[in-house]
């Protein structure tokens, strides 16, 4: 039924799981409403595309990488969902425009944009070099920027409300190891509180959910002893998986979240409550 890759991924659920799970919502909670998701290629991405898919909306998927994207939406359409695929990197401002006109002449307009779309690779601080510097922060700050205006502006001229949830991190305690994404994303959680007042009076709804140690191909970029660390990173001793966060995003952004506005949900089983995070491993000085 699904593209192989997908079947077995080295971490966390597969297709076939996202696919078959029991959902916490009733089916066709999100009928009529028409979704947005980037990054929807990747390992969350395919677990939020799944659902919203499931769930009765019509679907949008948009990411990068054209073959990624070809894939989720020709595993969505075996099991009987139609999805309409938008190829756009979301750090070039001129491509999040022509997504929105398509969307527009498309859809008429958006009930709710998901960004998913963002990456990083673990380095220490210190040793970032401009580049990578700049990759990560445009691509995780300015590109989820790019959306949520683009979104906006769309929901502005067709006068229609909106709601939007930013895929972002855990940042109250900092992240050594990931601290350029850490910046983004702390970012992204300052724009999201600002936005949820100026664009209130559009009703535009704007959230953010912070995952904690998720187990999706995501981890591959971590050493094993890095991971392993991630596993014991919160009071639950374990992953959270990509279900866990595909559920948030729907009840922040769908009905259930319509008195929500400007906040940020942790999906990270405490981790910030206790014990430690080196994402990228722990350095030996801490072993004292
Ligand atoms: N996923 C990772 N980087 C991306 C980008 N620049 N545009 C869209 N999806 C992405």
């Amino acid at each position: 039924m699904t593209s192989g890759a997908t079947e077995n991924p080295d971490f966390g659920l597969s297709d076939h799981h996202f696919a078959a799970r029991e959902l916490p919502y009733r089916a066709g909670l999100l009928a009529g409403s028409t979704v947005l998701v980037t990054g929807a290629g990747g390992g969350l991405g395919r677990a939020m595309s799944w659902t919203f898919a499931r769930l009765g909306a019509q679907l949008i998927v948009s990411g990068r990488d054209p073959d990624k994207l070809e894939r989720i939406a020709a595993d969505l359409a075996g099991a009987g969902h139609e999805v309409h695929r938008i190829v756009c990197n979301i750090r070039r401002h001129e491509e999040t425009e022509a997504l929105y006109a398509e969307v527009a002449e498309r859809f008429g307009s958006l009930d709710l944009l998901v960004n998913n779309a963002g990456g990083q690779f673990p380095q220490a601080a210190i040793d970032f070099s401009p580049k990578g510097w700049h990759a990560v922060v445009e691509t995780n700050l300015t590109g989820t920027w790019n959306m949520m205006q683009g979104a906006a502006r769309l929901w502005r001229e067709a006068g229609t409300p909106g709601s939007i949830v930013n895929i972002v991190s855990v940042t109250d305690r900092g992240q050594p190891g990931v601290a350029h994404t850490c910046a983004a994303r702390a970012g992204i959680v300052a724009l999201t509180r600002t936005v949820a007042v100026e664009w209130a009076p559009y009703r535009i709804r704007i959230n953010c959910v912070a995952p904690g140690a998720i187990a999706t191909d995501g981890q591959k970029v971590y050493s094993e002893e890095a991971r392993q660390r991630s596993r014991r990173s919160n009071p639950m001793l374990r992953f959270g998986d990509a279900a866990d966060i595909a559920d948030a995003v729907v009840f922040l952004g769908g009905p259930t979240g319509k008195f929500i506005t400007g906040e940020t949900l942790d999906v990270d089983g405490g981790g910030k409550l206790w014990g430690e995070f080196f994402v990228a491993g722990r350095p030996a000085y801490f072993d004292e």
